[in-house]
């Protein structure tokens, strides 16, 4: 497997790919892989000649500097998972590499994301979308990929990507992947290695509260769905709601009646301890 340290590599890696006529899929990712990030390998594999997945714990997108500073980092892991998974490129640079002022001194671009990234994660986490698109824009330009697939989990990630994609004019086909669970409901995620057993043991609550309240919300108002989801895992010990949204799917707009949009999803944040854990869940897909 060939692991890209450098833009220069990287650049002449996908100029030969590209003299080649090969249609290039990409995988952005932190890092400290899991079974949710290789299924997305798999299906960039099956769908384009070469995939490059990126390594990159991105630090302009972390708001909360403990979060930064605790992120999983599991290079070695991730680079023998991804070899098994038939990866052929990882570009896996460093923080000097893409920031050589440092990320702070780095003057970046500001994006147009409109209202999609101004609620929940954008209003609990500020500047935190900004610097999701700020990497993800440097490695659609530097990847040059027909396709990018991102995982449902972050489901506002993905309606952010798609306005920057769209009002940056950018040629990359964005494709949502469902996501993945543990055998108990709890979504994968990175940030579960940072779980202790015990919040382990009761961070699958968070699915079982979701997934039960889309049979709840048939003969329940939004505000009922709602509050029973929140005043249900508020009640376990160790478990702190953030926020529970119930959102038009297009345009993260909250609803107040079932009738008011085809597709509504319910996104929620749940402090487990200090972790901070997101899944969400499709009342009408
Ligand atoms: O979803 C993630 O892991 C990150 O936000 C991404 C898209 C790789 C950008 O750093």
């Amino acid at each position: 497997m060939l692991i890209i340290r450098t833009i220069a590599e990287l650049d002449s890696y996908v100029d030969s790919l590209k003299a080649n006529n090969r249609s290039i899929g990409l995988v952005p990712t932190m890092g400290a892989l899991h079974a949710g990030h290789l299924s997305l390998v798999q299906r960039a594999v099956a769908d384009n000649d070469d995939v490059i997945v990126s390594l990159f714990v991105n630090p302009v997108q972390f708001n909360n500097p403990d979060d930064l500073a605790t992120y999983p980092r599991k290079e070695e892991d991730d680079f023998r998972m991804l070899a098994e998974a038939g990866v052929v490129a990882v570009f896996a640079p460093s923080v000097e590499e893409i920031f050589p002022d440092g990320p702070e001194n780095t003057d970046r671009k500001q994006f147009d994301l409109g209202s999609v990234a101004e609620v929940m994660e954008g209003a609990m986490r500020p500047g935190h979308f900004q610097g999701v698109a700020y990497i993800v824009d440097r490695l659609f330009r530097l990847c040059r990929p027909k396709r990018a697939y991102f995982g449902e989990k972050d489901f506002q990630q993905i309606a952010v990507i798609s306005r920057m994609v769209e009002t940056e004019h950018l040629d990359v086909e964005i494709i949502p992947c469902p996501i993945k669970r543990a055998d108990d409901g709890l979504a994968l995620s990175s940030r579960n290695a940072l779980l202790t057993p015990e919040q382990r043991s009761i961070a699958p609550e968070i699915h079982k509260a979701l997934a039960d309240s889309v049979a709840y919300s048939r003969d329940h108002s939004v505000r009922a769905t709602h509050d029973s989801v929140v005043e249900r895992l508020d009640a376990i010990p160790g478990l702190k709601v953030e926020y529970f949204e119930i959102v038009d799917a297009r345009t993260l707009l909250p609803v107040e009646e079932w009738e008011e949009s085809p597709r509504i999803q319910g996104c929620i944040t749940v402090y487990c301890g200090k972790v901070r854990l997101i899944d969400n869940i499709s009342y009408r897909p």
